[in-house]
């Protein structure tokens, strides 16, 4: 057992069961708890205990130092009808060797390859753009990010079957938030509800089924991350089975698209709103890019892009807190956890704090310098985690938001439209929860 070095924060044990509140409003709550208790907040959901820390510092401790002590959650644990024994759900020696396995497709080289195939899908996308059209950003950014993994990952072509996807995702995270009501319902009860995630889950179920048979059929190897997965032995000479196939390819397919794809809606609503922010980004593709399509090798050139996706993911992390259970006892700031307590972690709240980012609230990419950078804790800022838990898509993620980004906003402004209330819906991911209409503008010449 350890203790931390930090002195313990002001007593923060609340009494009774949280959930309610939480499961009004998970952002608010948690944010309240941690200005009004501190560092250390212990919080009761249905007679499970739960730790909310709110000090980088702490967060290191659990995510990275002692990491040894704990494993994912139980909720994510309650979802493996969908996610199975896949990367994110996946715990010990058989989640290492996947990891590794699926590595290479994430080295950086690799993600320089994919950075072809996200502007060009992102390219694609826009011909169907018209100056003075309303779309719906976030499904279109849905669309365009499934896409895009798919086709980087498993060189598969998901476009017709996008708007399939989109609503079975939309039922499954409806799915996540449901499990913070007070009554739960057993999956195996034909409730509507029930019924409509099960629908959803077999719909994606179909869809990756076909990715992998089409693969099969075609015994090809193509070098992407499905043939690595495909063809990969272990000590004895044993290929995965169907289901560790399955259970992988529906975890990229699904953690690979909808995080990026909220990140890619925020951040075209923040630049609606912010003016000037949106002119010196407008600014700086036409000096670098000149209306060409913008490549990985762009990037460097393009500090601008880069902070404004980092300060759109710090007002409005795509996901949003993290969360784990402790194995065997341990001390944190010198509050005993025992064993099966929760640390939830939460970028929202720390994204937010003052302490760390000054005027919080305010979508500022200039604060992104090299000093704010170096002056930051670790876990100040983490929008993909940490420790050996973190994001495998972290690098193509930022590589797929920043040549997205560049690639629309040369060719259009994107208007926010009145008359709608713009509303984070904090599931499994931070979405806009009712999506967002923005008009188009035409750019003349680039500019
Ligand atoms: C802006 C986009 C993204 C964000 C904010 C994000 C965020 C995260 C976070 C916070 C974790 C850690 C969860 C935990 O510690 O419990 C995670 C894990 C993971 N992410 Fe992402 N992610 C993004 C994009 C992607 C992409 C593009 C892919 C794949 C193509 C991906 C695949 C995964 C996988 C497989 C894991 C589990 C890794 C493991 O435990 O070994 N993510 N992501």
């Amino acid at each position: 057992m350890r203790t931390l070095s930090s002195p313990p924060g002001p007593k923060g044990h609340l009494v009774g069961n949280n959930l309610r509140e939480y499961a009004r409003d998970p952002l608010g709550f948690l944010s309240g708890c941690a200005r009004e208790y501190g560092d250390v907040v212990g919080l009761r959901f249905m007679g499970q205990t739960i730790y909310l820390l709110s000090d980088p510092s702490l967060i290191e401790y659990v995510l990275v130092e002692n990491k040894r002590n704990f494993t994912k959650t139980r909720i994510l644990r309650r979802n493996r009808r969908l996610l199975g024994e896949g990367l994110l759900t996946s715990e010990g020696e058989f989640w290492r060797r996947q990891r590794r396995l699926a590595q290479p497709a994430f080295h950086r080289k690799r993600v320089a390859v994919y950075g072809e195939v996200m502007a060009a899908l992102a390219e694609r996308s826009l011909e169907a753009w018209r100056d003075g059209q309303t779309i719906d950003i976030h499904e279109e950014m849905m669309h365009l990010t499934l896409e895009i993994v798919a086709k980087c990952l498993f060189d598969a072509d998901v476009g017709a079957r996008a708007t399939d996807v989109g609503k079975a995702m939309k039922a499954v995270l409806e799915d996540f938030s449901s499990q913070r009501r007070l009554i739960r319902i057993p999956k195996r009860i034909p409730t509507p509800h029930n019924i409509r995630f099960e629908m959803a889950a077999r719909r994606l179920d179909d869809i990756v089924g076909t990715i992998i048979e089409n693969r099969c059929k075609s015994e090809e190897d193509r070098g992407d991350l499905l043939s690595m997965l495909m063809l990969a032995e272990d000590d004895s000479g044993e290929r995965m089975t169907n289901k560790q196939l399955r259970d992988e390819v529906m975890t990229l397919f699904l953690a690979g698209h909808e995080t990026t794809a909220n990140a890619l809606s925020w951040t075209f609503w923040l630049l609606s709103l912010n003016p000037n922010a949106e002119d010196e980004l407008a600014e700086e593709l036409v000096r670098v890019l000149g209306g060409r399509t913008p490549t990985i090798s762009d990037l460097s050139d393009l500090p601008c892009v880069e902070r404004v996706i980092k300060e759109s993911m710090r007002l409005y992390p795509p996901a949003w807190v993290v969360g784990r259970e402790a194995i065997a006892e341990c001390e944190v700031s010198g509050y005993r956890m025992p064993v099966g307590t929760t640390a939830l972690m939460s970028q929202w709240v720390m994204h937010r704090d003052p302490r760390y980012h000054d005027d919080p609230e305010r979508f500022d990419p200039d604060r992104w310098t090299a000093e704010y950078k170096e002056g930051l804790p670790r876990f100040a800022y983490f929008p993909f985690g940490g420790g050996s838990r973190q994001c495998i898509g972290a690098g193509f993620a930022m590589v797929e938001t920043c040549l997205v980004l560049a690639t629309v906003a040369q060719r259009f402004r994107l208007e926010f439209t009145p008359g709608q209330r713009v509303e984070p819906h904090a599931s499994i991911t931070l979405r806009p929860r009712r999506g967002i209409r923005m008009t188009l503008a035409e750019r003349s010449n680039g500019g």
